[in-house]
């Protein structure tokens, strides 16, 4: 019984797995969980009340009152109540209405009033899944802190071939229970991460910027916060507008408003990832108004910038952790190790630009992660999420060595 004394809200709605979700919910009482279906009015299209009322012992909670005796569902009692917030089937139209905050069930409004973890395993038809609308409102939910249990390949109600599977409930069940044993790795740390590109202004409406998107900076802070850490990103501009909970994003523009508000944060922190594209010089002047196109030539004088992860590298106390990027076009390993060493970091991060779907603006990098002792680990191309991971674990590893847990 390894769910005993956990209370699980299990939201259903309007698929055809809503059948599965009767083998989930047996699972999960099997484990010990007490468990509270809540269904939408669709989810009662797909499988009765009865059922899940049966196999939960105690009634279905679905409307705001009961018709007979106006008894009234406190969907912020249920929200406090439950340690886990379970919406296996998730269709389509209520990932969305939870991403966007569209109350007009008590399923939704038990999400927006829950402070547990939420877990939700979607279920749908492959072209709705990989539709753009529940890709975004995916992100969306993953960006609160959510887990999405991703839908398996196979056969689809639709009698398609595809991604869009629910999960089978044993895989669920295991999910649930790994969820409740797992230890986070970095509660009660604090990180600080620069991320995205820097601008530096030429006049009140040109500046000098680069490609960077920011991307591979949000996805560390967002692993680092999926392990209970607290992150502070002081970030360039960039299109990410949403973020965990966990996280405070502190916008700058250019390298010295990046610097500036590095040193202000980095006392407090456990340690610094450093990967912002940061501009190496700015204008030697700023003109207020706009240049204008006055002679056949025009000549800016650059200065240089301050280099923020070499600041920090000077100030850094024993027990604090700071990680490079190095973005290489040639002599990659030999340049990336004389700035480990130069910038005083405890590991560096390589992308080359030589290699395909690695460095700036995609979804991909490929990595080689160079540490003090010269270790040099290479890894695949993978998405900068599983990037994210792999540098995350790295970053525990060497935080435990500092601690004195780990030889
Ligand atoms: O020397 P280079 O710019 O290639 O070093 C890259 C690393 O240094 C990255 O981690 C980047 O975020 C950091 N950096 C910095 N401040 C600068 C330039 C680079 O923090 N002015």
């Amino acid at each position: 019984m390894r769910l005993s004394g956990k209370h699980i809200v299990l939201g259903l709605t309007g698929s055809i797995a809503a059948y599965k979700a009767a083998y989930l919910l047996r699972g999960l009482i099997k484990e010990g969980a007490e468990v509270q279906v809540v269904m939408t009015p669709a989810a009662k299209e797909f499988i009765t009340p009865v059922t899940m009322s049966a196999l939960s012992g105690k009634p279905v909670a679905s409307e705001f009152f009961s018709a007979n005796d106006g008894t009234w569902y406190s969907h912020v009692d249920m929200g406090q109540w439950a340690d886990l917030l379970l919406i296996a089937p998730a269709t389509a139209a209520t990932m969305g209405k939870m991403a966007h905050g569209i109350c007009d069930n008590l399923l939704i409004t038990t999400y927006l009033s829950a402070k547990c973890q939420v877990m939700v395993a979607p279920a749908m038809d492959l072209d709705m899944f990989r539709h753009p609308a529940n890709v975004a409102n995916m992100e969306i939910l993953r960006s609160f802190g959510n887990i999405i249990i991703e839908p398996g390949e196979g056969e689809l109600a639709s009698g398609l071939h595809g991604k869009g599977r629910m999960e089978e409930p044993e895989t669920i069940v295991e999910e649930v229970v790994s969820f409740f044993n797992q230890k986070k790795k970095l509660l009660n740390k604090h990180f600080l991460i620069t991320a995205g590109p820097t601008y530096e202004k030429i006049d009140p409406v040109r500046f000098i910027g680069n490609y960077s998107s920011g991307k591979m900076g949000y996805a560390i802070a967002n692993k680092l916060a999926g392990e209970g850490a607290k992150v502070t990103i002081v970030s360039g501009p960039v299109q990410i507008k949403n973020v965990h909970p966990q996280i405070t994003v502190i916008p700058v523009e250019s390298a010295g408003e990046m610097l500036e508000k590095c040193l202000s944060v980095f006392p407090e922190v456990d340690g610094a990832v450093m990967c912002a594209a940061v501009a190496d010089f700015t204008p030697e002047n700023y003109s207020p108004t706009k240049v204008k196109r006055e002679k056949d030539e025009l000549i800016i004088r650059l200065k240089p910038t301050s280099d923020i992860a070499g600041t920090l590298g000077q100030l850094k106390t024993e027990k604090q952790l700071l990680v490079g990027f190095a973005l290489e076009t040639n002599n990659e390993l030999e340049n990336a190790g004389r700035k480990l060493k130069k910038k005083n970091l405890d590991f560096i991060v390589l992308n080359s630009m030589n290699d395909r779907g690695a460095g700036f603006g995609g979804d991909t990098n490929k990595i080689t992660m160079i540490d003090q002792n010269n270790n040099q680990a290479f890894f695949e191309l993978k998405s900068k999420t599983e990037v994210a991971s792999d540098i995350v674990d790295k970053m525990v590893l060497i935080l435990e060595q500092k601690e004195g847990r780990r030889e």
